[in-house]
């Protein structure tokens, strides 16, 4: 969509998210934002208004299906949304050993169960209207299993293949789904990486390219294209060639 004017993201009170939130920003755009931190959040509500939007903050745990679904029912009768950005996210790994089981859980809930829940109770009034967008956050980390984030991968792996799948599947009701599939981005979540992370985007340089992508209704938003193509590479190789490989790279912490 070109020119979105009510635009939903969620975990934009920080990050990606963030900065989605202040490029999209400007007179004339509503926005509904969500997150668990209310003083960020509103932090970044308040920057998105001085930029002449409308905007309307959420303090909602994407986990919680029912709070989630009476949110967007609600907001999206009283103002149809354009663009729906599934963005919020935790990341955890296996540097201080195995995967916990809660954090495993912790991360499916959220990365996979949270898009579910931003993005299924909206389907119906969207197809009525034979109009929308949604963007799903993965990552370029879906395109294989990283030993240093199994339940990471896995969820952004699933992330992207129900994306692509949806986008073919809603094609004919006019709703549009994009994957966005970034590489490494300057922000909280890799703030925390205690490894060199190579070609890490700026926060509002992702954002730009994300924009740029979502409104030219691309199929699979992935950057920086270098990581992309060797993540792609990796994902072709046998794992008896790539698993020695990847049992030496950094873990996240
Ligand atoms: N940064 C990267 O390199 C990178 C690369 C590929 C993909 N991604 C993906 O991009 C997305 C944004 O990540 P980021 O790097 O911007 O990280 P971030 O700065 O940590 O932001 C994560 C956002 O998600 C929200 N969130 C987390 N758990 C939530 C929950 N249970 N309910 C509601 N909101 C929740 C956070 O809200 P609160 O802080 O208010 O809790 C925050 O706004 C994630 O899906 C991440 O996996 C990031």
């Amino acid at each position: 969509m070109r020119d979105p004017r009510s635009i939903l993201i969620t975990g934009a009170s920080s990050g990606i998210g963030a900065a989605l939130a202040k490029a999209y920003a400007a007179p004339g755009v509503r926005l509904a934002l969500s997150g668990r931190d209310p003083a960020r959040l509103g932090a970044v509500g308040a920057l998105c208004r001085a930029a002449g939007a409308q905007v309307e903050e959420a303090v909602i745990d994407v986990t919680d299906r029912v709070a989630m679904e009476a949110w967007l029912t609600t907001l999206d009768e009283r103002q149809p949304l354009d663009l729906v950005i599934a963005n919020a996210g935790i990341s955890a790994g296996t540097a201080a050993g195995w995967e916990r089981p809660e954090q495993a859980r912790a991360i499916f809930a959220v990365n996979l169960q949270g898009t579910l829940n931003t993005v299924l109770p909206l389907l119906a009034a969207m197809g009525k209207r034979a109009s929308g967008q949604i963007a799903l956050m993965s990552s370029l980390a879906s395109f294989r299993g990283f030993p240093g984030a199994p339940a990471y991968c896995a969820s952004k792996a699933a992330v992207r293949i129900w994306g692509e799948a949806l986008r073919g599947d809603l094609w004919e009701a006019g709703i549009g789904v994009t994957v966005i599939c970034p590489g490494y981005v300057v922000s909280p979540m890799t703030a925390r990486n205690q490894f060199y992370m190579p070609l890490l985007v700026e926060t509002d340089r992702a954002a730009r390219i994300i924009k740029r992508g979502l409104a030219s209704g691309r199929a699979r938003i992935a950057f920086p294209w270098p990581i992309y193509v060797g993540v792609w590479l990796l994902g072709l190789l046998p794992p008896a060639l790539s698993d020695p490989l990847l049992r030496r790279l950094p873990k996240k912490g």
